[in-house]
């Protein structure tokens, strides 16, 4: 497995790889890898021939206050995962290699990102599309994988893709969880026991949605409430969204329909976690 800090040496790697005939993967991340980032790696080896892994944790995504700083630094680990995973290269470059001083420019969804996530942290998408953008750049990849967690992010990226013409495919990959159902996170280590526990009951809360949408004639707004009251329902979880939305322009929905995701936000402590789940109504 080869392992790049820099994007010229990392571009030459992908386009001698592409020369070669070789189809080409990418798997952007921040490190810290769990379960959730190898499931990504997996499918990008199953349909592509030369696997890159990007190691960045990106700071134009941290709005102030937020976890840049503790943001957890595991490359050594990262960088085993990914080689027991089958990357064929891992791209790790320094802030310096990805930000010069002078930079101006900014990839920006507009509408997508403005909503729910973006409400909350204003300016994270912005970090996020211009970020991907440039890992593509760099790693001109076929395709490109993204977990469902984040669910309004691959969103984000789909759009800018399709947008700003991007010749990749962007794959959605679905959400790995523990055996109590809590989604894998990078930030899930922040957890105490303690919350670590409550933690669980975001999955309950998407599941009792996911059984309300199926099973009962209430509408989204009701089964929205039955969320929020689920997560209330005990101290120590502090609910920022707990909404039913429309899978792909992300407004929330007031009548059944087809499809619809319910989608989660809520701090456990000092940790910001997220989740989602699609609803399929009876
Ligand atoms: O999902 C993440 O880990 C990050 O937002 C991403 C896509 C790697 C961009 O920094």
């Amino acid at each position: 497995m080869l392992v790049e800090t820099s994007p010229s040496a990392t571009r030459r790697e992908v386009r001698t790889a592409r020369q070669q005939g070789l189809s080409i993967g990418c798997v952007p991340t921040m490190g810290a890898l769990h379960a959730g980032h190898v499931s990504l790696i997996d499918a990008a080896r199953q349909q592509c021939d030369f696997v890159v892994a990007t190691i960045f944790v990106n700071p134009t995504q941290f709005g102030p206050g937020e976890d840049f700083l503790k943001y957890p630094r595991t490359l050594d680990a990262d960088l085993e995962m990914c080689r027991v995973a089958g990357a064929n290269l891992v791209f790790t470059p320094p802030v310096t290699a990805m930000y010069a001083d002078s930079a101006q420019t900014i990839v920006r969804v507009t509408k997508l990102a403005q909503v729910l996530e973006g409400a909350h942290r204003p300016g994270h998408f912005d970090g996020v599309s211009t970020v991907v953008t440039k890992l593509f750049n760099t790693t001109e990849p076929d395709r490109a994988y993204f977990g469902q967690k984040d669910y309004q992010q691959q969103l984000i990226i789909r759009q800018m893709a399709a947008d700003l013409d991007q010749p990749v495919e962007i794959v959605t990959c679905p959400i790995i969880r523990e055996p109590d159902g809590l989604a894998m996170s990078s930030r899930n280590r922040y957890l105490s026991p303690h919350d670590r526990q409550l933690a669980s009951r975001i999955f309950q809360a998407l599941k009792l949605a996911e059984q309300l949408a199926a099973e009962s004639p209430l509408p989204p707004t009701e089964i929205a409430w039955a969320m929020t009251n689920h997560l209330n329902s005990v101290d120590g979880i502090a609910v920022q969204y707990a909404v039913i939305a429309d899978p792909v322009t992300l407004e929330p929905l007031a009548d059944r329909s087809d499809s619809a995701v319910a989608l989660i936000a809520a701090k456990i402590g000092a940790t910001r976690l997220i989740d989602n789940q699609i609803l399929r109504f009876r």
